[in-house]
């Protein structure tokens, strides 16, 4: 079983980009698979999470070609053949990893097709609530069944169905809810509206702009009208704003540090980790270069002190999948960080409440668990400690950064995960902490 060594380091300098997106990937692969003709993806996110997906449309009909890829990993640039919103049956059940994403909007991808599929994943999606997409799913006359072991939860199996339209208001801000919404919307007969809690990602609605399919967004209400066919379009998928989180915690909270990250995607929907960063005391800049459609650009940051902050309930969302290493960051801030209003943690690959809380603490830091987040007293020297991950990719990742802060060696055990959204972490980890004594700027290339 793979695993990490990490020590501490006292500065980091550095310039690289990170692998693409994976929110963008993922929808990426599914409309370049519904358009009408063929599309070329550039910096596709060749992760697990996301070749299932990429698998799942090849499944449903959709070929595509490898033009570049990753050693090892998969396609980074492919061109998509789409079948103008025509798939067809699948031969097998669908297997969608350990990816939420992947299944709830591939769910809503099926809910209204003249032929029946089985979306099935592994035993942390398995244990995920799917009710928050079968039920909306449902209103439009879809029917899912929950085959799981565990009520409510996936395998999910998804019987032919012509769907209505229908508007409908989330109980939950997500914008996978959200999005498997829209995309069963396209296949239905008239106006379909989901209205969300609060704002949340809004790359689906971006991307189908991207693909000439259009939305109206009013408040947090967005419309889309079924029947329309995507326009073949080519993308470029941004760097992972989620996956830099761990490098911006790290520069963050080294004073002297600096370190920039290239071509990474700045929607302001995915940017809420600079502002907290800003506000725990370090010094960024962010460089948009690319403004239309998903913007992108460099994020330059430099250490400083950190002091603890309170995360709003407002923009949990919208850091929702940085929060395990905000809290590292809580943990290396001076006075009290406080992440409330978050128990969606609870539902994520694991109980990111209960396993960064565990963590911490195992590490020698001073935190409170509630049922909807955590409070860090901040300022407790780490030290390095036996680590689990639970199979969990951001818990992982996460504690590598701990560990860089930690005094003795941080063993981080079962990091395998890391490859559902980060190929090429434990190369970055590897040449950042093999430039320990070198603090003269260096390039890291990925692979
Ligand atoms: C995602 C949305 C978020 C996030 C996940 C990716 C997406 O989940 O945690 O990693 O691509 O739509 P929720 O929408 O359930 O909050």
């Amino acid at each position: 079983m793979s695993e990490f060594r990490v020590a501490a380091i006292s500065q980091l300098h550095a310039e690289f980009s990170v692998p693409g997106d994976k929110s963008m990937s993922h929808r990426a692969a599914i409309l370049g698979g519904l358009a009408n003709g063929t599309c070329t993806l550039r910096n596709f996110l060749p992760s697990e999470d996301c070749l299932n997906t990429l698998n799942a449309m090849h499944a449903l009909g959709v070929s595509y070609e490898i033009l570049d890829e990753l050693a090892g990993y998969g396609p980074v640039n492919l061109r998509i053949h789409g079948q103008a919103m025509k798939l067809r049956a699948p031969h097998a059940p669908i297997d969608c990893g350990n990816s939420g994403t992947g299944m709830r909007l591939l769910a809503g991808l099926l809910a209204g097709q003249p032929f029946a599929t089985e979306l099935f994943g592994d035993a942390s999606l398995c244990s995920r609530p799917m009710t928050r997409i079968t039920a909306p799913l449902g209103q439009m006359g879809a029917h899912l069944e929950t085959r799981g072991t565990k009520p409510g939860c996936a395998p999910l199996v998804i019987h032919p169905a012509k769907l209505t339209p229908i508007t409908y208001e989330m109980p939950v801000a997500s914008a996978q809810v959200k999005s498997a919404v829209l995309l069963a919307g396209l296949f239905a007969d008239g106006l379909t509206t989901v209205i969300q809690p609060a704002e949340t990602r809004d790359h689906t609605e971006r991307m189908l702009d991207s693909f000439q399919v259009v939305t109206r967004q009013l408040g947090n209400a967005i419309s889309i009208r079924g029947g329309q066919i995507p326009g073949a379009c080519d993308f470029t998928v941004p760097g992972d704003i989620s996956s830099a989180a761990f490098w911006l915690v790290a520069a963050a909270a080294l004073p002297g540090s600096r370190l920039l990250i290239t071509d990474v995607g700045l929607n302001p929907t995915r940017t809420a980790i600079l502002k907290v960063l800003g506000r725990m005391g370090c010094h960024l800049l962010e460089i948009v270069r690319h403004a239309v459609g998903e913007p992108s650009g460099t994020i330059e940051i430099h250490g400083a002190p950190l002091k603890g902050t309170t995360i709003l309930a407002s923009e949990v969302p919208n850091l929702i999948d940085e929060i395990p290493v905000i809290a590292v960051a809580g943990a290396l801030a001076e006075g009290r960080t406080v992440i409330r209003s978050a128990r969606e943690l609870r539902v994520k690959e694991t109980d990111r409440i209960t396993t960064v809380v565990n963590n911490l603490r195992a590490m020698g830091a001073e935190v409170e668990e509630f049922e909807d987040g955590m409070e860090i007293q901040g300022g407790h020297p780490l030290h390095g400690a036996d680590i689990e991950s639970f199979g969990d990719h951001r818990i992982a990742m996460a504690f590598a950064i701990a560990g860089l802060f930690a005094s003795g060696e941080t063993l981080i055990r079962n990091t395998a995960c890391v490859n559902t959204s980060y190929p090429g972490f434990a190369h970055h980890l590897d040449a950042i902490l093999h430039q320990r004594s070198n603090t003269s700027d260096f390039t890291l290339p990925l692979a």
